[in-house]
């Protein structure tokens, strides 16, 4: 989680250590705790099958740099935690962003991703600027946008197996990140 390797390699960004890495020592002891819990799957372990090792090895090499969550000094307490929700554990930041050539996240923070490859829309104050802090709290409860229609494609995993698992306060502190700059 914090350095982006298995015990026995390093791994591909797919797994997203690069946001992963800033979880707080607290909730990785209680990852650890919680995975020790699981019954182990009678499923054999499968080889890798992303790019070879020298690749993985380089693109740690020169995209990732370990580091530690820094929590917005302007912000509210709720909104901290909502910031520590959407940039570490949610990893929101890594489909809503746009990727430089070697695929790193980079510029314009969850201003959208690149397309065709990934069309994940901005959830910055612009992409979100039509929405109220009730639609976006119904979405990330049941995946429902405020046109009534329920959100496709990789969003929906997010929320069912995610954002709708979260209690209701931690929902509330995603909104209260994401929509900070609103007067009400
Ligand atoms: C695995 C990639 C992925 C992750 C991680 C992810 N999203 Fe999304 N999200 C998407 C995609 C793709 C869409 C567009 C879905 C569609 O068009 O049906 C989307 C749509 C949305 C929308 C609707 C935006 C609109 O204008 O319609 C919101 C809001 C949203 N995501 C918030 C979040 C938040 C908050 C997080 C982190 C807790 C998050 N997403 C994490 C891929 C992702």
């Amino acid at each position: 989680m914090r350095r982006g390797r298995s015990p026995r390699h390093g791994l591909w960004p797919a797994f997203p250590y690069t946001s992963f890495t800033a979880l707080t020592d607290a909730d990785l002891e209680d990852l650890w705790a919680f995975l020790q819990t699981v019954e182990p799957a009678a499923v054999p372990d499968r080889e890798h099958d992303g790019p070879p090792g020298y690749q993985r090895w380089l693109w740690r090499r020169l995209m990732f740099r370990q580091h530690r969550f820094e929590a917005d000094p302007d912000a509210t307490p709720e909104q901290q935690r909502g910031q520590y929700l959407v940039d570490v554990v949610g990893h929101c930041g890594e489909c809503h962003s746009p990727r430089g050539k070697l695929g790193k996240v980079k510029g314009d923070y969850l201003g959208g991703g690149t397309p065709p490859f990934n069309k994940a829309p901005a959830i910055d104050a612009a992409g979100l600027e039509s929405w109220t802090r009730s639609d976006l709290e119904t979405f990330l409860e049941m995946g429902m946008l405020p046109d009534g229609d329920f959100v496709g494609s990789g969003m929906y995993r997010v929320v069912e197996d995610g954002t709708a698992k979260l209690s209701a306060a931690d929902r509330a502190a995603i909104v209260a990140w994401l929509l900070r700059d609103r007067a009400e």
